[in-house]
């Protein structure tokens, strides 16, 4: 660092320091109190402010500044991180006996001990711990198997309700544990945006926040609106979550305090039990000394605490609180899968000790996923813009866990004759975890007598073109790829998605326009499109009512953003292009591996199916795509209007060291993951390929090698070398 440096840097530290304070305070109010205290537009004013100055001085940038909320790193790897103490799980059950039971035994060994249960909700989501020291996050890591997880610490400071730093009074050196969850408005959001784009939507909210958090782009991460909810609270110098304090001295004090709880069992943060037990709870360690309080004293440290906790003091409470919650909880914003009951006085943990998995303190009563039965009414049939045909089971609507349903998927042609689905029947919906219902049976009792099978459709609902069934595929298609309108209209709405060639201005419904009016007939039209075509055009809803028309402004920007998609990389427009089973990263590999597009169109099958990530399935639609002349005249066409056909490699090529080499990567490496050393290898200009041929070049063997690969290798005289002898090559 240079003299003059430094006398810029005391201003800077000051001004560094403001603007932290005044962000984390904003971003409080926004996600805690729902309240904006400024316009988006000042707030964003500040961020770039506070980032422009850790940019001029890394030094003074913090981990935990309000700039690693909107992400921006890249995550290389997880490091495995082991707990400081184990992450337990929970005995669970689906039996209120069961809970019965457990509320019996626990106050046989706690004799006359007084003390009371705290009931929750059992959040379905993700569980990560957070350590704090001195009030700073210092280190997010997920479950893993109990003993060793994942470091996601980036991406945890992208969720905006984990604290980044402490206010308020707080242990110097503790762990939080909770649940990540991803709420429901949010992920139907997100994995509508999915299929928008062409990609397979999430299961389920805990999938999607479980994927999340292992997103190397804490960008994409923070743009995902996850949410914390702290459920535990880890002391290890106080008690560690077995509990280290003698529990016998608060025994004495705590008499067992015959009272019944005030209020239902849903108010907020509801503390219930009788004043001898709380005055007991505040001895020992103070406002730590029961989880109740544990938890309460979280939301001054800048936690948000769900409200939904409530102190019990017998059987009687507990299931009044499970009843209540197995109905109310599709109120909720997010997944709960059940409730979790524990012993609130920590002192007594210890007491009751551990079984081999789990404490003997704690229990998780998990709700059945709800099933009804409801008549199916009628079968439509989907058309998909790969041509796949989707049947769908219209239902007499029925109330299920929050909404209505009136349709659920079919799957496909097998579904419906596994199930044994017949005219007439009643069909059994259930709800999980997941939001999306499912068939999972028929209501055999509502079966009526001499039901006959469902038909299944023979021609395209939408074009009339014969279906298609291949052999050993579950599902038919309409080969009329060319012809049919929802394929047609699917492709384009593909070709312009997000993640393909990002035509944002051109949505669903102008697609849908354009070719009705016969303006746009296939993804190469979008680029003859003139001013003059687009100006004016109209659309109308089902009643023929005007809904919108493009305007002057409307035109140049949807000109603009086509004009822009031709410096879209050539991945992604062969990604667009929308070829079967060739996903965003297939696109990618297959891209990287052949350079350019001639190539690509040169490739046998073979040579394509050994590329990474792509089987000898896709391999055959690729080939086979290639091979149908009017799809080479699209691409002349495409090619003509300018798109990208060749892999820029400057992009993501640092050096040439390996070009022209293929390595087959097998096996566990100690200095990099198996994803790592392939990007690696890419990086050096070398190729990666999914299985060993007269074309590898190198098998890069790690430990753990199976040893078929290593017998393929040696018979076709394909070199093995080690880490080492690749480190030895590219550095
Ligand atoms: S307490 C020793 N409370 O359920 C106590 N767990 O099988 C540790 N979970 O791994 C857990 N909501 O991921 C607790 N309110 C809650 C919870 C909760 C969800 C999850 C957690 C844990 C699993 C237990």
């Amino acid at each position: 660092m240079d003299l003059f440096s430094n006398i810029d840097i005391e201003p800077a530290r000051q001004r560094i320091d403001e603007l932290t304070e005044l962000l984390d305070r904003y971003n409080y109010e926004y996600y805690m109190n729902d309240r904006s205290l400024v316009s988006d537009f000042e707030f964003d004013k500040l961020l770039r402010e506070l980032a422009e100055l850790e940019r001029q001085h890394p030094d003074l940038a913090s981990p935990n500044s309000p700039t690693k909320r909107v992400g921006g790193e890249v995550n290389k790897s997880f490091r495995q991180v082991t707990h400081r103490f184990p992450m337990l799980s929970l005995g669970n059950t689906y039996s209120i006996d069961e809970i019965v039971d457990f509320e019996a035994r626990t106050r046989k060994l706690l004799g006359d001990t007084a003390f009371s249960y705290t009931c929750e909700l059992k959040y379905d989501g993700v569980a990560i711990g957070l350590t704090y020291k001195h009030g700073q996050l210092v280190q997010a890591v997920t479950r893993g198997n109990g003993s060793v997880g994942d470091d996601i610490t980036a991406n945890a400071r992208t969720i905006p309700t984990i604290p980044l730093r402490l206010r308020g009074n707080y242990p110097d050196d503790f762990e939080v544990r909770g649940e990540v969850v991803y709420p429901f408005a949010e992920f139907e959001a997100f994995n509508h945006q999915r299929e928008a784009d062409g990609d397979e939507p999430f299961a389920n909210p805990r999938n999607a926040a479980s994927g999340s958090l292992k997103l190397q782009d804490t960008a994409e991460c923070a743009r995902r609106k996850l949410q914390f909810c702290p459920y535990f609270v880890m002391l290890p110098q106080v008690n560690g979550e077995l509990g280290t304090e003698s529990a016998t001295h608060l025994g004495l004090i705590l008499r067992f305090a015959i009272g019944t709880a005030t209020g239902s069992p849903f108010t907020p943060l509801e503390r219930g039990g009788s004043d001898a037990v709380r005055e007991g709870s505040k001895t020992g360690n103070g406002e730590y000394s029961t989880h109740f309080d544990r938890m309460q004293s979280l939301i001054q440290m800048g936690f948000k605490v769900q409200p939904y906790m409530k102190e019990c003091l017998n059987i009687n409470e507990i299931r009044e609180y499970i009843d209540y919650w197995d109905n109310e909880r599709w109120n909720l914003p997010f997944g709960t899968d059940g409730i979790v009951i524990k012993v609130n006085q920590v002192a007594l943990w210890d007491l009751l000790g551990l079984t081999a998995k789990s404490p003997r303190w704690a229990i998780a009563f998990k709700f059945k996923a709800q099933q009804v039965s409801t008549p199916l009414e009628s079968i439509s049939f989907q058309v998909g813009r790969t041509g796949i045909i989707t049947p769908v089971a219209n239902l007499t609507p029925v109330w299920l866990g929050g909404t209505t349903v009136k349709r659920a998927t079919l799957v496909n042609a097998d579904f419906i004759e596994k199930m044994d689905i017949r005219e007439g029947d009643s069909l059994l919906i259930e709800k999980g975890g997941e939001i999306i219902p499912k068939v999972v049976g028929v209501d055999l009792s509502n079966r009526k007598a001499g039901a006959q099978p469902v038909p299944y459709i023979t021609n395209c609902p939408e074009c009339g073109t014969r279906l298609v069934r291949a052999d050993g595929e579950a599902g038919h298609y309409c080969p009329n790829s060319d012809g049919c309108p929802p394929q047609i209209v699917g492709r384009l709405e593909h070709f312009v998605s997000r993640k393909a060639m990002n035509i944002d201005s051109l949505g669903s419904e102008r697609l849908e326009m354009l070719y009705k009016k016969g303006l746009v007939m296939d993804i190469a039209d979008i680029y003859s499109l003139t001013r003059e075509q687009l100006i004016g055009l109209e659309s109308y809803d089902e009643s023929g009512q005007r809904r919108a028309s493009i305007q002057e402004k409307g035109a140049d920007n949807i000109l603009a953003a086509i004009e822009k998609s031709k410096e879209v990389p050539f991945e992604r427009v062969l990604f667009a292009l929308g070829i079967r089973y060739v996903g965003e990263v297939g696109a990618k590999k297959l891209a990287r591996h052949f350079g350019d597009i001639d190539t690509l169109i040169a490739a046998s099958e073979e040579e394509l199916a050994s590329v990474e990530d792509v089987g000898e399935k896709t391999a055959k639609f690729i080939y086979d795509y290639f091979s149908d002349l009017r799809h080479m005249q699209l691409i002349q066409r495409l090619r003509d209007a300018g798109l990208v056909f060749k892999v820029d490699k400057s992009s993501y090529q640092q050096s040439d060291v390996l070009q022209g080499k293929t390595f087959v990567v097998s096996g566990v490496f100690s200095r990099f993951s198996r994803d790592e050393i392939k990007a690696d290898i890419e990086k050096n200009g070398g190729k990666v390929s999914g299985s060993i041929s007269g074309k590898t070049d190198y098998l890069l063997a790690g430990d753990k090698m199976g040893p078929e690969k290593r017998k393929k290798a040696e018979k076709l005289g394909v070199a093995i070398i080690s880490e080492e002898d690749y480190l030895g090559m590219v550095r």
